[in-house]
């Protein structure tokens, strides 16, 4: 008889076949060893590596710590304190559960570890997954342990590794996302003697976000938080005036976990679209508190990856939180300002010129309310529009300002936008592709308030148009709409077709850089653009008004 070709591995093999899914850098062993730091309740945490972790990690904890018997058992396979049965499994409540981390790493590196439990400690070295020695040690309460040489038995992974910058990078990442995401735990990271990271751990998770972003940062951020049916969304998010270049800020912990989740940045960038200019992204460190019941954290070897058992109820959560948040700053901002300067009583005059000028009598007062928390002073450049709510200067951007406020009502009324006939119907000529996308967009074009009639094969007759004045000439709108369905392809989303569409109408609609405007036009645009939800951005991202502060005018004049 053949002699079998199928065998079971050997534990050391098993362990270099689990530690390359567990192992992959130095970052990875960071990570492991410093869930085992969190899990075992510790509130002090020091990472210190040298050779960007290739030579040596060190991770010491005042936590727990291990007795003499468990030290050898924790280096087993599937060995955990954690779980115990089935039910635990899906009812997780530790960062680790297992019972991988340790073997793995242990198997392709020099390990030493030194733990005391109830005043006695011991200290373990192993090499390659093989214990060398065991044996008693004095040591403080807590566990230490050191990982040397790390792939010293796997040259072909060493290989994998990037440069040390790069490496050492990866490392002051991980370390920088369990700041965040504990922040009662003061953490130190100490890269070849120099301090990279350190905390506080006073349980602030401002001052967490500070330790890794810096106070500047940390003060463009606002604080929120949402409950939701099956849990919680809370923590700090930008301003729409700050955005970084990058997803890479976008930080989300599920039941103080850090993951990745695609479909949570996109929660959280749906609620900043029109806030921040394409191609930016917001900042944000936000924790989702959740029935660990309603999560599967075992769907990725390094945990790093969760399910939702309801996703699309964690994304609304997501969403709605961070609007709310927006709404209320942007209205807390400037509201506030005007109510608190309307209470002052302070008055301007004002008639169709500039109001500074007219000091005749008859001229009917204008006050400052939260109706209209700006009055305009003067028309600059027929450009901006600088008003003043009593207290600072307002300098308004009057084309941007008046697209907020256009692209608003668009999308409050999607469904029904008015149409409203031409005096002389527009001829319009359109190439094959347009044609193509004009048919394929009929109805949607329609929906729009365009009423369109075939004219022969390639023309058309623009009978109506959206009812809001628009500046440009029809036919040019339609060509850029036209443009831009095209661009967009059948792809895209409905609703970002849509939402491009609305932009693209409130630009061609509004008053333009050069436009006269009397001031009763300018007021009408500053309460309008004040009882939209969002009057500080432009549908674009971009501000419509810049602020200036008696504060800002005494610094510059040395007052
Ligand atoms: N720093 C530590 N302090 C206390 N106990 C630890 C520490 N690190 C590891 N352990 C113990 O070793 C066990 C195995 O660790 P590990 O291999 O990472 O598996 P897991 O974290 O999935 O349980 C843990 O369950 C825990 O009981
Ligand atoms: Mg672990």
């Amino acid at each position: 008889m053949a002699e079998s070709r199928i065998k079971i591995l050997p534990d050391d093999l098993i362990n270099k076949i689990a530690a390359g899914e567990v192992v992959e850098r130095p970052a990875s062993v960071v990570k492991e060893l410093l869930e085992n730091s969190i899990d075992a309740g510790a509130t002090r945490i020091s990472i210190e590596v040298s050779g960007a972790g290739g030579k040596l990690i060190r991770v010491s904890d005042n936590g727990s710590g291990l007795t003499g018997e468990e030290i050898p058992l924790a280096l087993e396979r599937h060995s955990t304190s954690k779980i115990g049965n089935l039910d635990d499994l899906f009812n997780i409540k530790t960062l680790g559960f297992r019972g991988e981390a340790l073997p793995s790493i242990a198997g392709v590196s020099k390990i030493e570890i030194l733990s005391c439990r109830e005043g006695r400690g011991n200290q373990l070295q192993s090499e390659g997954g093989k214990t060398i020695k065991l044996e008693t040690a004095g040591c403080p309460v807590g566990t230490t342990i050191i990982v040397k040489d790390l792939f010293f038995n796997t040259p072909a992974r060493r290989k994998f590794l990037k440069s040390p910058a790069v490496e050492l990078g990866h490392i002051n990442d991980i370390v920088s996302k369990y700041v965040l995401a504990c922040p009662g735990i003061a953490f130190e990271l100490i890269s070849e003697g120099k301090p990279l990271v350190k905390s506080t751990g006073s349980g602030k998770l401002s001052e967490a976000i500070m330790a890794v972003y810096g106070l500047g940062l940390m003060q463009e951020l606002i604080e929120g938080q949402l409950e939701f049916k099956s849990g919680k969304v809370y923590g700090f998010i930008s301003r729409p005036t700050l955005s970084r270049m990058d997803k890479s800020y976008e930080n989300f912990f599920v039941n103080r976990r850090y993951v990745r989740n695609f479909l949570l940045n996109r929660a959280l960038e749906e609620a900043y679209r029109t806030l921040i200019p394409g191609g930016r992204y917001p900042v944000a460190v936000l924790f989702i508190d959740i029935d660990p019941k309603l999560i599967d954290v075992n769907v990725h070897p390094t945990k790093r990856e969760i399910k939702f058992q309801s996703t699309s109820e964690v994304m609304q959560a997501v969403s709605s939180m961070v609007t709310k948040t927006l709404s209320e700053i942007i209205e807390a901002v400037s509201w506030d300002k005007g109510v608190e300067a309307g209470s002052r009583d302070w008055k301007l005059d004002s008639k169709d010129q500039l109001p500074i000028s007219s000091f005749e009598a008859g001229i009917p007062e204008i006050q400052v309310t939260s109706i209209q928390p700006f009055i305009p002073i003067y028309q600059y450049k027929q450009t901006y529009i600088i008003s003043t709510d009593g207290k600072d200067l307002v300098l308004i951007d009057q084309h941007a300002a008046h697209e907020r406020i256009l692209y608003d009502k668009l999308s409050q009324k999607a469904e029904a936008i008015h149409s409203q006939p031409l005096l002389t119907p527009e001829n319009l000529e359109l190439g094959p592709q347009e044609t193509a996308i004009l048919q394929e967009n009929v109805e949607y074009l329609k929906s729009l308030g365009f009423e369109l009639e075939e004219f022969g094969s390639s023309s058309y007759l623009i009978r109506a148009v959206p009812a809001l004045s628009i500046k440009s000439p029809a036919q040019q709108l339609l060509r850029d709409i036209l443009a831009e369905l095209s661009e967009l392809g059948k792809t895209a989303q409905l609703e970002i077709k849509q939402e491009n569409i609305r932009k693209l109408i409130a630009c061609h609609s509004a008053i333009k850089a050069g436009d006269k405007l009397s001031i009763e036009e300018m007021n009408r645009l500053i309460r309008d653009l004040y009882a939209t939800e969002n009057p500080a951005t432009c549908p674009h991202g971009r501000p419509t008004l810049i602020r200036l502060t008696e504060e800002e005018f005494k610094k510059r004049f040395g007052r």
